[in-house]
């Protein structure tokens, strides 16, 4: 059944919110997991849709996973080099298999995940270092084919810090034979937290979250429970929703040092923003300070903000510029906002915001669609912020990354609900 969210802007966020376990985090923990025979239990895994695509991807490689609460238990490796081909081909995700089927089960066959609404996703960082690494990998008739005799130490220099490429080689490394150093690797927190996971189950790992990190091959990794880093995503969006909708909000769950970039964009003198190194908390007036900003690798402005920076400044006391430079299709949701009347202008990977505080002009409710997990959700920030109500269709891209939405901005006082698409409304 096809749901809605309805938004009616103009209430102030207040409250306490702890954000759950981070998606891009969980992905990867999960894929860890399969890395050993022995049980490996992840914790606070959240009920949103990649985290559960993503188990039904790994059972159908056969691997014995199963969820209990927010915990999701796996008990042994992959059985088979290839997975559903359908389910594969839905996933994104499913590129970041391939890692730790080369390294237990020597051979991976998957459709090629094909490019997604933000851009065309290419692979060759991953390949160029799990060659390096000894595997064979070869692309043909829009299937990747891999397999590797053994696999060995290698210092790789990765053109691009590329997220998902430093999690594959990693988890190869892991139980490679000699050493590996991977230059240029990406330092996000997530990759923090696989280091942090695969560490606990015996791997030798050091240098994560520079660009420079060092893995030892070891024989074998032993079961762990493994607990991911909050997400940052999530604590992101909701300053941004707390910055447009104005209150005081204390948000639970993150380092805020995995946010800096994120509150230092949002600062100003109507909204404050300190934290106590355990909680974020950010009192806001609702009125917002246009920026110029440019998405980058971790620790700079996150591309997976972008969309949520955008809606807030469609409401900002002047021009705001947004660089998008990590991924280049990623302002679905611009046309999405001009619908509430907000003034975006977009030149190839530039987007210019003349914000309402600067026009004068009164962004009114609108019926929007989400194009895209992270564009979804600067649809409901700009919502919150708009005059009257909105409906949000296409809502289960934002439930890939956001587990109930909903619950969590009403709790803080939001006037938000998900109802169900009657079938005229739809389109
Ligand atoms: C991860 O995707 C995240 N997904 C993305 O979050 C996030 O936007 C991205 O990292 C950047 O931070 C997960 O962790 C599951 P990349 P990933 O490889 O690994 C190019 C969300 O909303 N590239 O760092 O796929 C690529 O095209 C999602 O939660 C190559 O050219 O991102 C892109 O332009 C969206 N060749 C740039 O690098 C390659 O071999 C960054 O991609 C690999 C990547």
């Amino acid at each position: 059944m096809e749901e809605m969210l309805v938004i009616r802007g103009g209430a102030p966020l207040r409250g306490e919110v702890t954000v759950h376990g981070a998606k891009n985090a969980v992905l990867p923990l999960l894929l860890a997991g399969t890395l050993t025979d022995e049980e490996v239990e992840i914790c606070d895994c959240p009920f949103i849709s990649d985290v559960e695509a993503m188990t039904l991807l790994m059972r159908s490689l056969g691997v014995d996973v199963a969820r209990e609460g927010r915990r999701i238990r796996v008990r042994g490796g992959a059985k088979r080099a290839s997975a559903d081909g359908a389910l594969s081909k839905t996933m994104r995700s499913s590129m970041f298999m391939l890692g730790a089927l080369l390294a237990t089960v020597r051979e991976v066959h998957m459709p090629l995940p094909g490019g997604c609404n933000i851009g065309a996703r290419p692979l060759d960082i991953h390949i160029d270092g799990l060659r390096a690494m000894g595997a064979r990998v070869e692309a043909r008739d829009d299937m990747l084919h891999c397999c590797a005799d053994e696999l060995h130490g290698a210092d790789i220099v990765m053109r691009y810090p590329s997220v998902g490429a430093t999690e594959n080689l990693m988890m190869c490394a892991s139980l490679a034979r000699g050493d590996t150093c991977l230059i240029n690797c990406a330092r996000e927190p997530e990759i923090v937290c696989l280091a942090r996971g695969l560490k606990a189950m015996g791997g030798d790992i050091s240098g994560e979250g520079t660009s420079v990190m060092r893995i030892r091959g070891v024989r074998k990794l032993r079961g762990a429970s493994l607990m991911p880093c909050g997400d940052r995503i999530v604590a992101g969006t909701l300053v941004a929703a707390t910055a447009v909708a104005g209150g005081d909000v204390a948000i639970y769950g993150v380092d805020p040092c995995d946010i800096a970039s994120v509150t230092d964009a949002f600062k100003s003198d109507h909204c404050l923003i300190d934290d106590d190194g355990v909680c974020v908390r950010v009192r806001a007036d609702g009125r917002i300070r246009p920026v110029n900003i440019s998405t980058a690798p971790f620790p700079l402005f996150p591309t997976d903000m972008q969309a949520q920076l955008m809606g807030a400044m469609c409401f900002a006391d002047g021009v705001s510029v947004i660089d998008e430079t990590v991924f280049e299709r990623r302002f679905a949701h611009a046309r999405e906002l001009v619908k509430l009347g907000a003034d975006i202008t977009l030149d190839a990977g530039r987007a210019i915001v003349r914000g309402s505080g600067l026009t004068g002009g009164r962004l009114k409710g609108a019926t929007m669609y989400a194009r895209d997990l992270r564009g979804g959700a600067g649809l409901v920030i700009a919502a919150l912020g708009a005059e009257g109500e909105s409906k949000i269709f296409d809502i289960g891209y934002i439930d890939r990354g956001y587990e109930r939405p909903e619950d969590m901005l009403s709790c803080l006082g939001a006037d938000i609900s998900r109802l169900p698409v009657a079938g005229v409304e739809a389109r």
